[in-house]
């Protein structure tokens, strides 16, 4: 596929991009009293209201135009289609097929895999139900009172994220925590209070090579039989497995019985669907969990039917190329207005920027653009008692995407209505800003004018649902993936391989033994790496 950056609708958006400057939101707005119900869609229980966003319908036009011209459509069917789109791995993309319902077919290598994902679904049920129950006995007979899910990157962040976005669902009696970085601090800190023998340990790793993940379940693994007295038999009753590859599970001592397998064709960013979502499963109960693959599927199918100025992820993946790529925006604020989502922002941060995060197209050659916008957010209100000042006075331009709900899911007297009155007014107050007649007109000193000016059109996106269900939680981040999708295929990237992530593994490899070593090493570094590690050999010994 030929790039379109540089092509017909990219140099007329470079163009237009210039008489938009003149064009400020309070303007738009003052031409079209319909624009804040017209530039809206809604579809599947979510509204979006793009109207803030400095586009006119032009702008929009000639956007539509570049996803044809990129081939967003081809490329998007291609996904579905199971072909191999992540050509840097040689796979097929196919996070589609975890949610693809019974019956369903999507093949890969003329294989259908539908069945598989229901058998491997079925078989997570099973565990799932006899957990919660109690009917899953530990080693000396103890109902399981606490999982702890270790993984990384992929393999925890959707676990952890989802876990906390269903909490309202979730078996209270239970405990769920998650482990996931190599500092020893994060495991002292999660088993700390449990007891071994009513604890189940779900080691959730695609690769079962990852540093981390192995340090830490083989730290899991030495606690777990401290608390038997060392008897190995223990391991089967008190760990699972979540990989692709049974032959490390096994060597790890796990019974394959108790792995739950899935794919390469999905990718670790993309997987908190398939059986990485076990924690998450035995959380909100297997039912909770198909109603949000249905979610998903919605999405999905929103995103492989609907018309593209209709099209939900589309229309998102459009303005983000549209803000990057034309306004100079560097990055993109998530402020979900539902304290449930408080780890969304970071769960959107792999999502996006592992899949996005490349600079050279799938041909080898340079991008010629800026690519994946640096994403980061917290929930609101917190952030506007933080950062939101630079959003607002700041001299960067920052896109930001509010996300809020009608019903809470804690009805607390006032609370629901404060929340959305806010996140509604952060919207209004970045788009229009207020001016200096403004400021005077208040009585403000001269001097004071230009600090209390709102200088406005600063961009954002509403999205509204109902409540914070499982169905819409999965709906929501299929959302975002399919926005990743259409962003990817416009600047004719690979968004689904991380080579950017393979150096740093591999240096650190060769740095541990240089540390652990009792001689002082040979180092052959360069001169700042070199004498970080003999600084480090040093205080290592310090107390
Ligand atoms: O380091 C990046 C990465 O490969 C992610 O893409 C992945 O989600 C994570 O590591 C964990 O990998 P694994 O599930 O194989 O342990």
């Amino acid at each position: 596929m030929p790039t379109a950056i540089g092509g017909p609708a990219w140099r007329a958006l470079q163009a237009h991009q210039e008489k938009m400057r003149g064009l400020p939101l309070r303007e738009l707005f003052a031409q079209d009293a319909e624009r804040g119900s017209r530039l809206t869609v809604e579809a599947l229980g979510l509204y979006l209201d793009y109207s803030k966003n400095r586009i006119t319908d032009e702008t929009l036009q000639l956007l539509l135009q570049l996803a044809e011209e990129a081939g967003v459509r081809a490329r998007r069917d291609a996904m579905f289609a199971g072909e191999k789109i992540n050509i840097t791995e040689n796979r097929s993309v196919l996070h589609v097929a975890l949610r693809a319902p019974k019956g369903a077919s999507i093949f890969v290598e003329g294989k259908d895999v539908v069945p598989a994902v229901h058998e491997v679904l079925d078989q997570m049920a099973g565990l799932a139900g006899r957990v919660r129950s109690g009917a899953w006995k530990g080693h000396t007979g103890k109902a399981i009172r606490n999982v702890i899910n270790i993984g990384i990157g992929g393999s925890d962040l959707g676990p952890v994220m989802a876990f906390e976005a269903l909490r309202h669902y979730s078996q209270r009696d239970m405990t769920f925590r998650f482990v996931s970085n190599v500092d020893g601090t994060d495991f002292a800190e999660a088993v700390r209070d449990l007891n071994p023998a009513e604890t189940l340990f779900v080691i959730s790793s695609k690769t079962f090579t990852t540093l981390e993940t192995m340090t830490n379940a083989h730290t899991a693994r030495e606690w777990s039989l401290a608390g038997f007295g060392g008897d190995e038999k223990s391991v089967a009753r008190h760990f699972v497995a979540v990989s692709t590859n049974a032959g490390e599970v096994s060597k790890f001592g796990i019974d394959t019985a108790n792995m739950f397998e899935f794919w390469d064709w999905v990718g670790g960013r993309y997987s908190m669907d398939s059986a990485i979502g076990l924690s998450t499963m035995i959380a909100i109960g297997a039912e909770n969990f198909r109603a949000m693959l249905d979610g998903f599927h919605q999405m999905d199918e929103h995103f492989r039917t609907a018309p593209f100025d209709r099209n939900l992820p589309v229309l998102l993946g459009l303005l983000t190329v549209w803000n990057t790529d034309f306004l100079g925006a560097h990055t993109i604020a998530i402020l979900p207005y539902e304290q449930y989502l408080k780890r969304f922002p970071a769960y959107l941060q792999q999502l996006t920027m592992e899949s996005n995060g490349k600079h050279v197209r799938l041909d080898g050659r340079a991008v010629g653009c800026d690519t994946g916008p640096i994403y980061w957010g917290e929930p609101g209100t917190n952030g506007q008692h933080s950062f939101y000042q630079l959003i607002h006075q700041g001299t960067r331009l920052i896109p930001c995407d509010f996300i809020a709900f009608g019903q809470s899911l804690n009805p607390l007297g006032r609370h629901q209505d404060i929340l959305l009155a806010n996140v509604l007014a952060q919207a209004e107050a970045l788009a229009f800003g207020k001016t200096a007649e403004e400021v005077r007109a208040e009585g403000t000193a001269e001097w004071l004018v230009p600090h209390r000016v709102f200088e406005g059109n600063r961009p954002s996106n509403t999205i509204l649902a109902g409540r914070l269900t499982p169905e819409v939680l999965g709906k929501l981040i299929a959302l975002y993936e399919h926005n990743v999708f259409t962003q990817g295929a416009i600047w004719n990237i690979d968004s689904f391989d991380q080579w950017g992530v393979e150096l740093g593994k591999v240096l650190a490899q060769r740095i541990v033994p240089e540390l652990e070593s009792k001689e002082e090493p040979k180092l052959a570094h360069d001169s700042s790496t070199s004498t970080l590690i003999r600084r480090v050999r040093k205080l290592k010994g310090a107390h």
